[in-house]
Order: C-alpha cells, then structure tokens, then sequence
C-alpha cells in the first residue's frame, strides 16, 4: 500500500516533536537518584498555591464541557490588559495559538520569517499551511536581528516572528528596536510576537527596562498580536493554557479555526487564580535571576562562552555537546541539545537544580 497519496504533499517535511527523555529512561541512565529536568523550560516549583486550590475546586465539574469561550478567563484578561474582551483569544497553550494564526493566515505562495534559533513551531506551523518559512541568524548577541529580518521580507510575506526573550538564546529585543521595525514593515505583514518568557525579564536592570513590553505595542488596529503563556513563569505548562492579544478582526478568524472546547475547565480555572498575583511573579523572577546569576558566574569561571539571558534558561558553548549532554545526564542534569551548533539550552532550577548544574560543570570543565 502506498500510503502516501493519503497525505498532503507539503507534510513530508515536517518533523513530529520529539519528546525528551522519560522519567524511566533517564532514571536507567543517570547515576544519582535526584533527578533536574532542565530541558523545557519549565518552572522548577510547582504552580501558585492559588491556583492550586482553584484548579482542585474544578475537578468535581469535568463531567462537563469547559466554558467554549472561556468567558471568565478572557474577561480577566481583558480588564488586566485594558482591553475589549473581543481582542482576548484563549488557546490550549500558546502554541495552538501560533498554529493557529498561521492556519488562518498563510497559504502557498505565502513566506513567513523569523530568526533562528527559536520555536521551532514558527517553522512547523508554516509547513502545515504549505507557506515557505524564512530563517535569519539571530545577532552575535543572541537577539532577533530584525534589520535582517526585514532584508528578507518581500510581497508574500504574510507573517513575521518577534521572540523576546528567545527561546533558546535568551536576547530580548528592546522598545527602540521594535519601533523602528514595525515603522519599516509593509502594512501587509502580521507581527506576532511571542512573549512566553516576559515575565522573567529583568526589569531593574538597564537593559530589561529597555526591553519590548509585548503588549506595549497592542492597539488593537494595527497588524499586531502579542501572545502569552501561563506555562511558564505561572507554572502551569501542564494544564496548556496561554492566550493572545488580537485585533478583533483576526480574533473573529482566530475562533473559526480553533477547536471548539480548546481551554479545559481546569485550566481556565487555574490561569484565573494565578494571573493576577504580582507578588509571587516577583519573588520568583528574583529566584530565577540569581539562579541565572549564578550559572554567569559558573561558565564564566570555566571559559564556556554563554550569552546574557533574561529568560529562565541559558544557552552555553561547550565543545562537544553531545558527549556533554550524556554526562550531565548522567548526573542527573537534564538539558537540551541543538545538534548542528555547540550550545546546550541549560533551564534555571530552584536551588538544589542550579547546585547540580554547577558542580556537574565544574566536575566537567573544571581544572583536573
Ligand atoms: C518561545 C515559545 N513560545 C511558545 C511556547 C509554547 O508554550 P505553551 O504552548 O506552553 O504556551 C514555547 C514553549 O516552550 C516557547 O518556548
């Protein structure tokens, strides 16, 4: 059987994600019995006692269908935001927003450009449509590099990508920046930028200060959608919950496409609970700043070249990844590797996960 007159032409390129590691799997292979997953990005302490309680309140309801509009959760958004609840959109995590929008947006004969490094979804998701995707390198700083993003840009553009902080380099584009980009981008292009590491950034410093706000941008008139997560600095990567800030016409497409049901009950609830706790946000940008700090100082020390992060991970040059990748594992330090370049994407644990990470660096590239 042939089976691939079944399928659409333009998916034979695309690659199914794969998964890291499972607990089993490493547990066979590491050598400790404490385990640091630092390999998604994920928040190493567990969601908001708020959302905890909330989310344990919901479980009695899951007989039923979730709230289709999530109207509780969009309404809080939208008043957090000063917004008009139309220009909320709620997806089952923000990736299904990403998908989302290019689904709606691109067909063949369409680009879409982004830096790369970065989400590979951007990449993906414009595979699925059948567009053509446009990869710049990021700067030697690690920043989307948007005056070559827009050397790149011509007639088919239909949407660009603006990751800040990037996954998985860390660099934040700052306000200046984006201003100048947007004022020398044709009016045709969408701008999606995608802000799921924003809250980690560093805003008592210069640097973080200076960074885009996504939202700042959002008037809701211009093509411009700033998208959001409570997967990580929330916590909450396992309920998938994120949303969008959408002008309404996009928006109105937007709940075309998207699967009826796509935010869970449980997730509405938990998202709804946590959004509004700036303190804990605080303390626990401040955690992931020293964690972060620390890890400077480790590479640093050891000569590994790394870049400035305002994100909850940091990317380092090692120079043989692979074989470093193992033996970290086998620590029971779990990061990710990008075959084809030297870094390994290191994620900030809580404590105990940044002393694991810095004495397995030190065994490794330490003086012997
Ligand atoms: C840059 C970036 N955008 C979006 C996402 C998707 O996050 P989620 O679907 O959990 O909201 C991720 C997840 O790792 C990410 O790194």
């Amino acid at each position: 059987m042939d089976w691939s007159k079944f399928f659409r032409t333009n998916l034979e390129q695309v690659l199914a994600y794969q998964p890291g590691l499972r607990e089993e799997q490493i547990r066979e292979i590491a050598q400790v019995d404490t385990i640091h997953k630092l390999s998604s990005n994920e928040s190493p302490l567990p969601p908001f006692d708020s959302a905890l309680a909330a989310m344990a309140a919901k479980l009695v309801e899951l007989n039923e269908y979730p709230d289709g509009s999530a109207h509780e959760l969009t309404q809080l958004l939208a008043w957090h935001y000063g917004v008009p609840p139309e220009q909320i959109v709620c997806g089952n995590g923000s990736n299904e927003l990403i998908d989302n929008i290019a689904e709606t947006c691109l067909q063949p004969g369409d680009n879409v450009v982004y830096c790369w490094p970065s989400f590979i979804v951007y990449r993906s998701s414009a595979q699925i449509a059948g567009a053509e995707y446009r990869e710049v390198a990021l700067r030697p700083d690690g920043v989307f590099d948007l005056d070559a993003m827009l050397a790149q840009v011509d007639e088919h553009t239909k949407i660009v990508y603006v990751c800040s902080p990037n996954n998985p380099s860390g660099g934040i584009v700052t306000a200046a920046e984006f201003e100048r980009f947007l004022a020398a981008l044709p009016e045709q292009v969408l701008v999606v930028v995608d802000a799921a590491y924003e809250e980690f950034i560093d805003t008592d410093t210069p640097e973080g200060a200076a960074a885009l706000q996504s939202t700042a941008f959002f008037d809701g008139q211009r093509p411009l959608v700033a998208l959001k997560t409570f997967s990580k600095m929330y916590a909450l990567a396992g309920i998938r919950c994120g949303y969008g800030l959408v002008p309404e016409p996009l928006a109105e497409y937007l709940h075309k496409v998207r699967e009826p049901f796509n935010v869970n009950t449980v997730a509405q609830a938990g998202a709804r609970a946590c959004l509004e706790d700036d303190a804990e946000v605080a303390r626990r940008r401040a955690l992931n700043a020293a964690g972060r700090a620390r890890l400077y100082r480790c590479f640093e020390a050891l000569g590994l070249p790394f870049y400035r992060s305002q994100a909850n991970f940091v990317w380092v040059e090692v120079p043989t990844p692979a074989a470093t990748f193992d033996e970290l594992l086998q620590r029971g330090v779990i990061v990710r590797s990008f075959p084809g370049t030297h870094g390994l994407r290191v994620g900030v644990g809580d404590e105990s996960g940044v002393d694991a990470t810095v004495a397995a660096f030190e065994e490794l590239f330490g003086e012997q």
